[in-house]
């Protein structure tokens, strides 16, 4: 082996993958191996989709043997709930990778300490790399305090902690249950995740705090995550992923001389993201239209989401002249988020499932002030970390959002690294668009107050010609 496969081997053996999509990213790659995990929450909250994860990837994705003992539900249900999640753990056990033990009709000590010698046994014979406890609490109830710290301290530490077996305890709710017996267990444990859930609208954003994580600096203590038919997701905050190099290089504009030169100072710095806000009727979904089509026919791959009904999206590119089955052809994606009844989570997700599938380098998003039925809190942290995504992919993104204030007082003029404030005046009998840049990154500008005209191409005039 070369030195450097030998770093590489070192590396791989140092860290176990939890086998959940985003939550390896919070602990810098993984947990370490026979490490313990306490995964509380409260019913229905996934610990054990999740943790049935932990064991199934560990199985199919790393050739890693798991147990499961599992003392709130059978065998039967257990396999039929995590088929459900297309995991076939009856081909795993037959596979000698996953070993069930059924410890669901166990309601005494007698019982328990037979369950107890198989879990040794199981431990002892098949490799196990990974175990879960399902749950912690089951388990407390048969023992008195002092009985439960000798177990803890002798199979799960003992055991597990000797022969790198890495396990998650699974507890219902540590916070509301003011059990004693159990209180110690966060001490004793290396991680503690605690599931929690908060109503947002009419829809559950479900998020886990991470309340320890010994040995480990994780990049960020709470994270949403979303339970799909693919199981438990977790949105990691972002990790700088390094820049294509020359990628970041230049200026774009919306593919209209006149407004580029003179409102965009020669463009906007590509990686960057442009905000463009203004009242209704002011043309922000023209620019954006200009932009992602101008975008597309430079050879860019292209993405146009939209917060608003795609139908209308399209009419637009055709009004102006473009085929859209064309436009598609040559690399631009439409994608339509529904704003309602969807946590920042789900976006964030989904955006992220494009922009790993697409690859585009440009990004029209339309009307994110839709998502402003969130808490303010909440839809301040979206808009942000949307930015921060698309900046992670090195997308240039020009993102409108209606507002009737002045854009400095918007969430979304911090988000933003270039800020261009369009309106409207009334004139006399006329009304008169303006547009003005209010902020450019890296750049002084100065903010010159234009007349903003959409006959002939997006033009810009003037207001005083002197
Ligand atoms: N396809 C799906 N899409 C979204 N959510 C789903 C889907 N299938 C199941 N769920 C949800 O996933 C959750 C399953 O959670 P799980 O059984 O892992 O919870 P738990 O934390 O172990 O709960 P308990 O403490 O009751 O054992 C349930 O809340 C269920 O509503
Ligand atoms: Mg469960």
């Amino acid at each position: 082996m070369e030195k450097g496969n030998v770093e590489e081997a070192l590396k791989e053996e140092e860290t176990v993958k939890s086998g959940v999509n985003g939550l390896d990213d919070l602990f810098g790659g993984g947990f370490d191996p026979g490490s313990v995990i306490l995964l509380s929450g409260p019913p229905g909250s996934g610990k054990s989709v999740m943790s049935a994860q932990f064991i199934y990837n560990g199985a199919v994705k790393y050739g890693e043997a798991g147990l499961y003992v599992n003392f709130s539900e059978s065998r039967g249900d257990f396999m039929r709930n995590m088929a459900r999640f297309r995991m076939d753990f009856n081909r795993l056990e037959e596979e000698g990778l996953f070993r069930f033990i059924d410890a669901y009709n166990v309601f005494n000590r007698r019982s328990l300490d037979l369950i107890l010698s198989h879990v040794l046994d199981e431990l002892a014979s098949l490799r196990v790399r990974r175990m879960v406890l399902d749950s912690v609490n089951s388990v407390a109830a048969m023992m008195d305090k002092d009985e439960l710290r000798g177990f803890i301290a002798a199979t799960i530490l003992g055991i597990c902690k000797v022969n790198k077996v890495t396990c998650i305890l699974i507890s219902n709710q540590l916070k509301e249950v003011a059990d004693v017996k159990l209180a110690e267990l966060a001490f004793m444990c290396d991680t503690v995740i605690n599931l929690e859930a908060k109503l947002i609208g009419d829809t559950v954003e479900r998020f886990l705090i991470i309340n320890k994580a010994r040995g480990k600096n994780p990049i960020a203590s709470r994270a949403e995550y979303i339970i799909t038919d693919r199981g438990v997701e977790v949105f990691a905050p972002i990790v700088r992923l390094p820049a294509e190099r020359g990628r970041l290089d230049g200026y774009v504009g919306i593919g209209h001389p006149e407004f580029d030169e003179k409102v965009l100072m020669g463009g906007v710095r590509r990686g960057t993201v442009t905000l463009i806000s203004g009242p209704g009727g002011t043309g922000k979904r023209f620019l954006l239209v200009e932009f992602a089509a101008s975008s597309v026919l430079r050879g860019e791959k292209t993405l146009y989401a939209t917060f608003r009904d795609l139908r209308r999206v399209e009419e637009s590119f055709i009004n102006r002249g473009y085929d859209v089955k064309e436009l598609e052809k040559r690399g631009m994606r439409f994608v339509e988020f529904s704003p309602f009844r969807v946590t920042p989570g789900i976006i964030l997700l989904t955006l992220k499932e494009t922009l790993d599938d697409f690859q585009p380098s440009m990004a029209a998003v339309e009307e994110v002030a839709s998502l402003k039925w969130l808490p303010r809190e909440d839809y301040y942290r979206l808009i942000n970390k949307m930015a921060a995504l698309f900046k992670d992919y090195g997308v240039t993104v020009m993102m409108s959002s209606e507002s009737n204030v002045d854009v400095r007082e918007t969430d979304e003029f911090r988000a933003a690294d270039n800020v261009i404030s369009v309106w409207s005046e009334r004139e006399g009998n006329e009304a008169v668009r303006k547009v003005c840049v209010v902020k450019m990154e890296g750049r002084t500008h100065y903010e010159k107050v234009r007349k903003l005209t959409y006959e002939g191409g997006v033009r810009v005039a003037e207001l005083y010609e002197y």
